[in-house]
């Protein structure tokens, strides 16, 4: 049977940026004999409007049944006064959470074109390619006791960091899993040092270390590895790190190769029979309301988390590349969305010029 693909454009500039994918899949199934059975559906602010749920249990229930889902964006102003339990991004979370989706892939990758467009030094940036692993699931934002508390006379917000060894173990397997598929090289970050989760971390990534000889472990802590982030990104392959210090260690390394738009994720969960993790894959901007319904949005993010699936869902690691190498080509023609030029930019392409020039280097790739 084809492999299967659920795709949820979602919100504002999600279903733009994902008529661009839409084009790429079908360039793959036309000259690459790689056809997916696609199913479309809603999430977020647009399955509220038609059906008063971010999610619906049948759209669930078809996550939790294809190879893989693809995600566009959820959210936008008409919806920021709905009550918490319907708000758009609750389809995501739900997504998430019974799906199991425990790590967080972030790719920070540089194209060589986008060098100079860096807030880092081109020779600092030019290359780079790593990927942050977050533990998505756990640690302080769901520990348990949390709250604000009256304490003598006056209030206590409350927080808890709690991880169980079978946690952090899937985690780092994961990362351990990805490192062999790379570089063979992977960092553990933490603050053993202060934190007795880090510590428990620390033991827990170099047991599971000894399943994977051929990877070259290394321990930082968290604050230097945030330091050395910025001062040499270079010397990293992939990092696994917890959820709290991989929200803030994401979202610098993003900065490092320039905009949003350009950011693909994937969000992994335990392996499924056919031994693949189950997985979701979306680009990390959101639905950008200031820009949606104008042509304007950049669709890299999205192709990209595309490419993420290609690799990661479907083992078509040469496909991936090629789909990277057709940005790269694109890129290096000169063509820039609007995200991508500066304030004083001129003659950016639009959504669907740029799927478009992707679809067309792929082919002459
Ligand atoms: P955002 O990521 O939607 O936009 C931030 C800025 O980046 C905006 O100026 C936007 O125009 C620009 N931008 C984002 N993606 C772009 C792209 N592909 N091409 C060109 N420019 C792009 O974040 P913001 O504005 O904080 O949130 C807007 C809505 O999106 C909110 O409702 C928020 O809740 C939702 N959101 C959803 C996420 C998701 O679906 N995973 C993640 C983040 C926010
Ligand atoms: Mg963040």
């Amino acid at each position: 049977p084809n492999p299967s693909l659920l795709i949820l454009p979602g919100d504002g500039i999600g279903p733009e940026v994902m008529a661009e994918v839409r084009k790429v899949i079908d360039w793959f199934g036309t000259h690459r004999n790689l056809t997916f059975d696609v199913t479309e559906d809603l999430v977020g602010g647009c399955a509220y409007d038609k059906h008063g749920t971010p999610l619906t249990d049948e759209t669930m229930a078809q996550a939790q049944r294809v190879d893989a889902v693809l995600l566009g964006a959820v959210g936008g102003p008409k919806y920021d006064d709905l009550d918490f339990s319907v708000k758009p991004e609750r389809g995501l979370l739900r997504l998430r959470k019974e799906m199991d989706l425990f790590a967080n892939l972030r790719p920070a990758q540089c194209f060589d074109a986008l060098a100079d467009f860096s807030s880092l030094k081109k020779d600092v940036v030019a290359g780079l390619d790593i990927v942050i692993v977050r533990e998505l699931t756990s640690g302080i934002y769901f520990g348990e006791p949390r709250g604000i508390i009256e304490e003598g006379n006056e209030r206590v917000g409350i927080n808890t960091q709690r991880y169980t060894e079978s946690e952090i173990e899937r985690v780092c397997r994961s990362a351990f899993e990805l490192a062999m598929r790379r570089g063979k090289k992977l960092c553990s970050m933490e603050k053993a040092n202060v934190m007795e989760s880090g510590v428990l971390w620390r033991q827990i990534a170099t047991e599971v270390g000894k399943d994977y000889p051929d990877v070259e472990l290394s321990h930082m802590y968290a604050d230097n590895g945030a330091m050395q982030l910025v001062r040499n990104p270079k010397q990293f392959d992939v990092i696994v790190t917890d959820n709290l210090f991989g929200d803030l260690l994401s979202d610098a390394a993003a900065m490092l190769t320039g905009s949003l738009g350009m950011l693909p994720s994937a969000s992994l969960g335990a392996p499924m029979e056919n031994g693949r993790p189950k997985a979701l894959y979306e680009p990390v901007h959101g639905s950008a309301p200031d820009i949606a319904g104008q042509g304007k949005a950049n669709p890299i993010a999205c192709i990209l988390s595309f490419a993420m699936a290609l690799r990661y869902s479907f083992d078509r690691g040469d496909d991936a590349m090629a789909l990277e190498g057709a940005v790269e080509a694109v890129l290096a023609q000169g063509l820039r969305t609007a995200d991508l030029l500066g304030e004083d930019g001129k003659d950016p392409v639009t959504t669907s010029e740029m799927g478009d020039a992707i679809v067309a280097a792929l082919g002459a790739g």
